[in-house]
Parts: C-alpha cells; sequence; structure tokens
C-alpha cells in the first residue's frame, strides 16, 4: 500500500485544517496518509519510508514559517528524488509560503509534483473542503 506523509508548519490552526482534508482525499482514494506537525520531524530520517510528500505552511511577513524552512533543509538530505510531491498552505492575502515550498521541492528535490501548490484562504469558506480533499486525490492518484 502506497504511503503519504503530510507535514505542516501553522500559528492557528488553519494550515492543519488543510493538511487534513488533503490526506482524507487521499484515503478515499485507497493510500495511507499520516499527518505531521513539522515540530515531530527532527532528523532526515523521520522523513524516510513514504511514496510521497506534501509539506505546507502558512504565509507570516511574505514567507513560510520557520520551522518548514529547517525541515527544508533536512529533506534535503533525504533524497526524495522522484518522489510524488505537493505543498499547500493557508494565507491572508499574498500567500507567498506554498509556491516557496513547491519551488523547492521541484528544483532542488527533483520529486514528481502534482498540479500546483494549493493555497487557501480558509479550508472551510469558498469550496476550500472541496479543493483541499481533491488536491489529495490527485497525489494519490498519482501514485497508483
Ligand atoms: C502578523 C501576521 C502576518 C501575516 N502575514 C501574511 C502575509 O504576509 N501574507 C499573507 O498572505 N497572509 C499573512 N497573514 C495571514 C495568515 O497567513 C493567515 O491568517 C493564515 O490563515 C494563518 O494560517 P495558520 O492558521 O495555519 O497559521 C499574516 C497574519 C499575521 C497575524
Amino acid at each position: 500500500m502506497a504511503r503519504v506523509l503530510i507535514v505542516y508548519s501553522t500559528r492557528t490552526g488553519q494550515t492543519k485544517k488543510i493538511a487534513e482534508l488533503i490526506a482524507e482525499g487521499i484515503r478515499f482514494e485507497g493510500p495511507e496518509a499520516k499527518v505531521t506537525n513539522v515540530t515531530q520531524i527532527k532528523t532526515e530520517t523521520d522523513l524516510q519510508g513514504y511514496d510521497g510528500y506534501v509539506f505546507g505552511s502558512a504565509t507570516y511577513h511574505g514567507e513560510m514559517m520557520q520551522p518548514m524552512k529547517t525541515m527544508l533543509f533536512l529533506a534535503e538530505k533525504a533524497n526524495l528524488e522522484g518522489k510524488v510531491g505537493g505543498s499547500f498552505g493557508a494565507f491572508g492575502w499574498s500567500g507567498e509560503a506554498p509556491a516557496r515550498i513547491f519551488d523547492t521541492m521541484k528544483n532542488i528535490f527533483k520529486m514528481d509534483m502534482v498540479d500546483g501548490p494549493l493555497r487557501l484562504k480558509s479550508s472551510s469558506l469558498g469550496g476550500g473542503t472541496q479543493m483541499a480533499q481533491d488536491y489529495g486525490k490527485k497525489i494519490a492518484r498519482r501514485l497508483t
């Protein structure tokens, strides 16, 4: 069974909600999905053993949150080349973080990126729930 790791960085919980909705979409299609706070990723071995990775951060002051930056330096050593990837994050107005994460996964880790980054103002507004679940389904379908 394919396995996907979803790692989120959040301050007020919106990005965690999106992570859980993406996981629902993945599980709907069959693969296993594990949702983890970025603070639980301590070494690159914590990132090993999955077929797909979805990394997300809220945007603050035009940037991804510091714990996600630190985690991406760990991920650089985890040999994720060719693995399926995606990125996401909650935002208020500019939402830079998901695209920054996506570009790093694509250009540095050389992952097989699905679609584009998922940016949501709120997981519960404007069809966001469906969009997040659909993003998870797309990740899952790329694995099978
Ligand atoms: C001090 C502060 C700075 C913020 N800076 C940005 C920003 O530069 N761009 C943006 O799109 N949203 C910005 N936001 C909005 C957050 O990204 C938004 O509230 C998001 O839903 C928070 O997600 P979280 O609950 O996962 O932490 C900012 C919010 C605060 C409180």
